[in-house]
C-alpha cells in the first residue's frame, strides 16, 4: 500500500488562531492524544515573538510537559535565531522556517520584506544544521494572498528554491487563505515538481472555501505524499484575515484510508483527540468526520 505522511499542525496552526488562550495542561493532553492515535510528526508550538502570537507564548512549558516517544518527531516554527535558541533549549530535533511567496503577507506576518528575510532564515538554517537539527520550510500564499490576490508561480518557485538551498529537507506549500482549487493545484504543484522531487514537497491546505480535500486529491495525483492537517480542522493565520482552519486530520485520514493509502493513524483514537479539544474550546469544530463519529455515538 502507498504511504502518506501526515504532519499534525493543530497544536500550532490551530491553537495560534484561537481567541482564548488554551491552558498548557490541555495543550499537553491534546498532543499526547494525537501521538497515541499514531501521528509521527507533530508541530507542537511556535517560538515566535510572544507579543505577535500570545496564544503560543507557553511553547517551552508545552514541550516540557509532553511525552516524547523516540519514534515521533516534534517540531515548531522559528522565525529567527532567538526562536532557534529557544527551540534547541527545549530539546527539539526539528524546526520549521516560514516565509511567504507574496511581499505583503511576508511583511505583515514577519515584519520584513522577502529580500530581507532570506539572510535571516539562511543564518537560522545554518545554525540549526550545525546543531544537528532537521529543518523544514514553509512557503505561504502559494495559491493566493489576502492582500495581493493571485500570486505568480515564479514567486513560489523562487522562495521554495531559496529554502531548499538553505538546507531544508522539505518545503510545505501553503494555501494560507484556502483559495486553491484542484485545477490550480495541478497547475502550480505540477510545475514545481518538474524541478523539485515530490519527496521534498508537502501540501498545506486551509479549508476556507471547502476545496481542501479536493486539493489533496489533486496533489496526490501530482505525486505528493506528505500533507499538513489540523485536528478538528482548527486553524488559520492571525495575519491573514478570513483564513479558516486547515483541512481536518480526521477528514484527511478517513479519505486517505478509503483511497487505500496507509497513514499509520488510528481514526477512532484520532476522533477522541478531536472530541477532547472540541470540548476544551466549547464550540463545534469543522471536522465532518468528527461530527459524524460523535453523532453515531449518541
Ligand atoms: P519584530 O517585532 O520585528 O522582532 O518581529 P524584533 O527582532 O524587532 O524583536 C522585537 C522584540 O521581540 C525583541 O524584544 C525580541 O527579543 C523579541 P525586546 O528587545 O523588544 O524586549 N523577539 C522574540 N522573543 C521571543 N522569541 C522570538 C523572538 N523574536 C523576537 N523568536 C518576528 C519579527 C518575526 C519575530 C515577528 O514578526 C513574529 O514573531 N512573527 C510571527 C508571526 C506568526 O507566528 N504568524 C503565524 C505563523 S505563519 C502561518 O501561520 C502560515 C503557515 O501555517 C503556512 C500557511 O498556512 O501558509 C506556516
Ligand atoms: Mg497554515
Amino acid at each position: 500500500m502507498d504511504k502518506v505522511q501526515i504532519v499534525e499542525v493543530g497544536p500550532r496552526d490551530g491553537l495560534q488562531n484561537e481567541k482564548e488562550i488554551v491552558p498548557v495542561a490541555a495543550k499537553i493532553q491534546l498532543i499526547d492524544k494525537l501521538v497515541a492515535a499514531g501521528l509521527k510528526r507533530v508541530e507542537a508550538s511556535s517560538f515566535v515573538n510572544p507579543r505577535w502570537i500570545p496564544q503560543l507564548a507557553d511553547a517551552e512549558e508545552v514541550l516540557q510537559g509532553i511525552a516524547r516517544p523516540a519514534d515521533v518527531t516534534f517540531s515548531a516554527l522559528v522565525p529567527n535565531l532567538r526562536g532557534l535558541e529557544r527551540a534547541a533549549a527545549s530539546g527539539l530535533r526539528e524546526v520549521a522556517l516560514f516565509m511567504s511567496a507574496s511581499e505583503s503577507h511576508n511583511q505583515k506576518n514577519i515584519n520584513k520584506s522577502i529580500e530581507d528575510t532570506f539572510p535571516v532564515l539562511q543564518e537560522v538554517a545554518r545554525e540549526a544544521l550545525t546543531l544537528g537539527l532537521r529543518v523544514r520550510g514553509y512557503v505561504s500564499t502559494v495559491f493566493g494572498c489576502p492582500y495581493e490576490g493571485s500570486v505568480p508561480l515564479e514567486n513560489s518557485r523562487r522562495v521554495t528554491n531559496a529554502l531548499l538551498e538553505m538546507g531544508v529537507f522539505e518545503v510545505s506549500l501553503g494555501d494560507t487563505i484556502g483559495v486553491a482549487t484542484p485545477k490550480q493545484v495541478h497547475e502550480k504543484i505540477g510545475a514545481l515538481v518538474k524541478d523539485v522531487t515530490t519527496e521534498r514537497l508537502a501540501g498545506h491546505f486551509h479549508d476556507t472555501r471547502g476545496t481542501g480535500l479536493a486539493n489533496v486529491a489533486a496533489a496526490l495525483d501530482e505525486g505528493l505524499r506528505t500533507f499538513d492537517s489540523s485536528i478538528g480542522g482548527l486553524g488559520g493565520c492571525p495575519y491573514a484575515p478570513g483564513a479558516a482552519g486547515n483541512i481536518s486530520t480526521e477528514d484527511l485520514v478517513y479519505m486517505l484510508h478509503g483511497m487505500d493509502y496507509e497513514t499509520g493513524v488510528d481514526l477512532e483514537r484520532l476522533t477522541e483527540a478531536g472530541a477532547f479539544i472540541q470540548q476544551q474550546l466549547g464550540r463545534e469544530l469543522s471536522s465532518k468526520v468528527l461530527k459524524a463519529s460523535l453523532a453515531c455515538k449518541t
